[in-house]
């Protein structure tokens, strides 16, 4: 029996046209990239970061919205909604990239690190989940979109908090979607793996970049644009049934066999 279903334009689920989008971290690195990613398809940008010049500059060139403050604060969240809302008309979704990795071994992490890297990696998208997910279930369905690593998958040596924290990052947008995909509201987020993003360029010598870069199938560093253009992915409609998942973005890093093999 041949096939006569409907074929849809698959480059028209790839357009945001008329959407509105927050990028939270939007100052360099993903953040910068997603927000390019997301406004090169017709979406309008709101630009957050935490350094005002860095949400102007890329608003900037994006032709988006700047709005700066600490997302790591509830009233602070409060207002980023109530402002974006009013300057997009809707929320169909949100880019969150922000997260920070401060190392210490299992056995010497203070609470001060450990607090810090909830706050850091864990606590905003908490609130923008909650804050922004109570506006997408009344208007009708949105994307969320947030940054994991690969730390919360696999154990490495000084990753502990950072790991915990983007381990709970990753079963908080299990919750989101199971609780919200009744209101069509889709959570993902992308686990990516090594990426050279202009702070970890500035913190790794040559020789690191070389080690990690022979550990890594596809032998080529990670660059922002390679999450990006997945942050673009989920939050067009050819995802629009990927839901509640971590896509991992690491070059085949992790699909490999850790052992020495013959
Ligand atoms: N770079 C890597 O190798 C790598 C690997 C795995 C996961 N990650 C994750 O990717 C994400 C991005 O990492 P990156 O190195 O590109 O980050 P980055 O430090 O380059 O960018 C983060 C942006 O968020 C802003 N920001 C920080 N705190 C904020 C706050 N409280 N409120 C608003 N804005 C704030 C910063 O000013 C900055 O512009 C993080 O979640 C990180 O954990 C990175």
């Amino acid at each position: 029996m041949p096939d006569h279903s409907p074929v849809p334009s698959y480059p028209d689920r790839l357009r945001l046209d008329g959407k509105g989008f927050i990028v939270v971290g939007a100052g360099q690195g993903m953040g910068r990239q997603s927000a390019h990613a997301l406004a090169s398809v017709g979406a309008k940008v709101v630009c957050v970061d935490i350094v005002d010049v860095l949400a102007v500059q890329v608003a900037e060139e994006v032709g988006g919205i700047p709005w700066v403050g600490d997302v790591t604060r509830r009233e602070e969240v409060e207002r980023l909604v109530t402002h974006a809302e009013a300057a997009l008309g809707r929320i169909d979704g949100f880019v969150d990239i922000v997260g920070m990795a401060r190392w210490g071994g299992v056995l010497d992490i203070d609470d001060e690190t450990w607090n810090f890297e909830f706050d850091i990696c864990l606590r905003h998208a908490y609130l923008l989940g909650q804050i922004a997910g109570r506006r997408m279930r009344l208007t009708g369905g949105g994307s969320m979109v947030f940054i994991a690593s690969v730390s919360g998958l696999t154990a490495a040596p000084n990753h502990a908090a950072y790991g915990a924290a983007k381990a709970g990052l990753m079963a908080w947008v299990k919750s989101l979607a199971v609780e919200l995909g009744p209101h069509s509201v889709r959570a993902n987020a992308i686990a990516p793996g090594s990426i050279l993003t202009p702070r970890i360029e500035a913190q790794l010598s040559q020789a690191q970049i070389d080690a990690s870069v022979a550990l890594t199938p596809l032998r080529r560093p990670g660059v922002p644009p390679d999450i990006a253009s997945v942050a673009l992915f989920l939050s067009s409609d050819l995802a629009s049934f990927i839901t509640g998942q971590t896509l991992i973005v690491d070059g085949g890093v992790t699909a490999k066999f850790p052992y020495e093999t013959l």
